[in-house]
């Protein structure tokens, strides 16, 4: 219930409020990443906080808050006090959840202040290191063939694995069993172990084990083949046209958070975003942060909004739902 402020409290607290925004950040920052430790959000975030603790001279923490493809997670930051002490950095699956979850206890469109957008993160298609297909043509055959026994995984639904394995099951015309974790850190280990069979994940937390031949590569899902990864064909390239997903990634605040405050974190983003170190371990892991201009409110938010548009009649296309 609304609490009712005479006019005395109303000015103390505005005044509070305004005092608060000027000394942000006096106490420690806690980032919610709403999937496991170890995986790709995970490694984007934990390189932004480190520098933006330096730009903001403000210890920052990360916790990871994993389970029901992220919706977990943003929901502890939906309900989270608008001090701009307790922030989220999502992907792709805020907008693809505002369908996918029909009683969502938070509006991806509303629940949030937006403070800008990170990095567009690629998607590769891996599988275990002894998975007998030598190419995409051959694991699309292979996967039609065994299509009872083969395993995919994921990082549940609302996750960008699930929604580049959607689009990879409708396009090859097959459905396989997936076997969902809160996250694909947790799932790329089953991978190496030859526990599950293949994934689509991110250049974040492909390409180390790629390199070391931990797994196969079979495809990225972009226009090029990318400087990280020159020997991994591009999709089309490997016979199969059609899929380009990017994984854009966000920093948000709970809704009401002061705009002070906001444009304190989107500075720092900012100058996360051009620290050398950032750019550097960006490059190495496949992916690079936005433009300046992107790092900001607005351009997150039209980003969003775009984006729910976007996948919502591909997801009904689909019929898969998280019930
Ligand atoms: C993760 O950090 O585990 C991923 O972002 C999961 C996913 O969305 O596939």
């Amino acid at each position: 219930m609304r609490k009712i402020l005479t006019p005395v409290v109303a000015a103390l607290a505005l005044g509070f409020g305004a005092a608060s925004a000027q000394d942000y950040p006096s106490d420690t920052i806690t980032i919610v990443v709403p999937f496991s430790a170890g995986g790709p959000t995970d490694t984007v975030t934990r390189l932004i906080a480190e520098s933006m603790s330096k730009t903001l001279g403000q210890q920052i923490i990360v916790e990871n808050v994993g389970g029901a493809g992220g919706t977990l997670g943003a929901r502890r930051v939906a309900q989270a006090e608008p001090d701009g002490y307790t922030l989220l950095v999502h992907h792709i699956g805020m907008a693809t959840s505002a369908t996918l979850y029909r009683d969502l206890p938070y509006d991806p469109r509303t629940a949030f202040a937006p403070v800008g957008l990170i990095t567009e993160v690629p998607m590769t298609l891996v599988a275990r290191p002894d998975f007998p297909p030598a190419n995409l043509g051959e694991l699309i055959d292979y996967v039609k063939e065994n299509a009872d026994q083969v395993l995919y995984a994921n990082a549940g639904i609302g996750a960008a694995s699930q929604l580049c394995g959607m689009l990879f099951m409708q396009a090859i015309e097959t459905q396989v069993t997936t076997v969902p974790y809160k996250g694909t850190g947790p799932a790329m280990t089953d991978l190496m172990g030859g526990q599950v069979d293949f994934m689509c994940d991110q250049t974040t937390n492909t390409t180390n084990p790629i390199e070391a031949g931990s797994v196969k590569a079979y495809a990225v899902f972009t226009e090029e083949r990318l400087d990280a990864l020159p020997d991994v064909p591009t999709a089309a390239e490997a016979g199969l046209d059609g899929i380009q997903i990017g994984i854009w990634h966000g920093l948000y605040a709970p809704a009401g958070t002061p705009p002070e405050v906001v444009a304190k974190l989107s500075d720092a983003l900012k100058a996360a975003l051009a620290d050398e170190n950032v750019v550097q371990r960006f490059a190495e892991l496949g992916t690079a942060p936005v433009p300046p201009e992107a790092v900001t409110p607005e351009a997150l938010q039209e980003k969003l909004l775009s984006e729910i548009d976007r996948w919502k009649p591909v997801i009904e296309a689909a019929g898969v739902y998280a019930e």
